[in-house]
């Protein structure tokens, strides 16, 4: 059961913007009040109380991503960060092959034409939503090192199907690094039963939490294959140790956390996925889908609506995108807005992307401003 208490923003709109920034739940707003009051009569007097809190995050993010151990999450800034970390580090070949695909947004983008060395032959794969992997799958060959995906698209919310594509880069002998961030939170992503190399998500959509942190959890061996690119004290679980003769990189991920972290977020990031936890994954994913089926289902009953994301529930999460034929969708969007519904203009129509939590009548009122702003 969803109690509305939980979430504040319910009472003052109708929030379907999750794949851009989430509102803060209850929860954290308690937890990141509770670290400005402590901080505030105490200073960092409770550093080892931060330190706890760390430590639950860790083992949290670890559960949320079903990993196998929290040794293999390090906490980042964001996503391009992690993603930034992966380009930078591997330990490329002159030969090499590195695939990403059209339309991607540029954090999955930049760091591959950015940062690879000039001898790693960058490929750009045309993007095609009726077979979203099939391109991929046709350019990968040997000398392939790295395959780069979001799971979930920015735009269209097409998601694709990481098993398929995993199972072809081991073929191939390709690691698959994985941007979630517009799924990790909305459908469950188990890196245990999945053959990825690398997730990367940032804390601020589908996980509910302030800006600022990405978790970025990568499989030992592939994670063995990352150069390390920035370097410093906090590396070690005992980091307290300054005067440590061994300064070999450890081979945890922490090896990729050089310095002080933002401890005001770990808090917000720590009570937001305690929040998501305490439903399992598989009813929120049930519940979000259901949310999207029904948006999809009432926007194509209307006309002129062109619905761009798929039906088939096994190639969705949290986004539904729409063109309106004839329509200039700043219209409709200023509509949405005048009726306290928050969505986004994306692909040259609008993104609607609720929770697990966003309740139906408020899907309902969305596809009614909707209808009255088309006719
Ligand atoms: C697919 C995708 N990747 C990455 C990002 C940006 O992530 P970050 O700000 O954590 O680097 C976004 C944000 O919209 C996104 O949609």
């Amino acid at each position: 059961m969803i109690d509305p208490n939980d979430f504040p923003v319910l009472e003052r709109e109708v929030w379907l913007n999750h794949a851009a920034i989430s509102p803060w739940p209850a929860a954290v707003i308690r937890a990141m009040r509770a670290f400005v009051d402590d901080n505030a009569a105490h200073g960092p007097m409770h550093y080892d109380r931060w330190l706890a809190t760390e430590r639950r995050l860790r083992e949290r993010a670890a559960r949320l991503l079903e990993a196998e151990s929290a040794d293999d999450v390090a906490l980042v800034k964001n996503t391009s960060e992690g993603l930034s970390l992966i380009a930078a580090g591997l330990d490329w070949r002159p030969g090499d092959r590195m695939l990403f695909l059209a339309g991607e947004f540029p954090s999955n983008r930049l760091p591959w034409v950015q940062l690879l060395p000039d001898h790693v032959d960058v490929v750009e794969v045309p993007f095609a939503s009726s077979d979203p992997e099939a391109a991929l799958l046709d350019a990968l060959d040997e000398r392939t090192r790295l395959v780069a995906v979001s799971s979930v698209r920015y735009d269209s919310g097409i998601r694709l199907d990481l098993d398929r594509l995993g199972r072809a880069c081991r073929r191939a002998g390709a690691l698959l690094a994985v941007d979630a961030i517009q799924q990790l939170g909305a459908l469950p992503l188990a890196v245990r039963d999945l053959p990825v190399d690398f997730v990367v998500a940032g804390s601020h959509k589908w996980l509910l939490a302030p800006e600022g942190l990405a978790l970025f959890w990568s499989a030992p061996d592939a994670r063995d294959r990352l150069r390390p690119v920035q370097t410093g004290w906090r590396m070690w679980p005992d980091m307290f140790d300054f005067d440590r003769d061994d300064t070999s990189i450890p081979r945890h991920a922490r090896r990729f956390e050089p310095g002080t972290l933002n401890t005001a977020g770990i808090h917000g990031l720590d009570a937001a996925l305690g929040l998501l936890l305490s439903t399992p994954a598989a009813e929120r994913g049930a519940r979000l889908l259901a949310a999207t089926r029904r948006l999809i289902d009432g926007l194509a009953a209307l006309p002129g609506i062109d619905v761009l994301t798929p039906g088939d529930d096994r190639r969705r999460a949290g986004i539904v995108t729409f063109r309106c034929t004839g329509r200039d969708p700043r219209r409709v969007l200023a509509a949405l807005r005048a009726g306290s519904v928050v969505a986004a203009p994306r692909s040259g129509g609008l993104r609607l992307s609720p929770h697990w939590y966003t309740p139906t009548d408020q899907i309902d009122r969305a596809l009614d401003v909707i209808e009255s702003a088309l006719r």
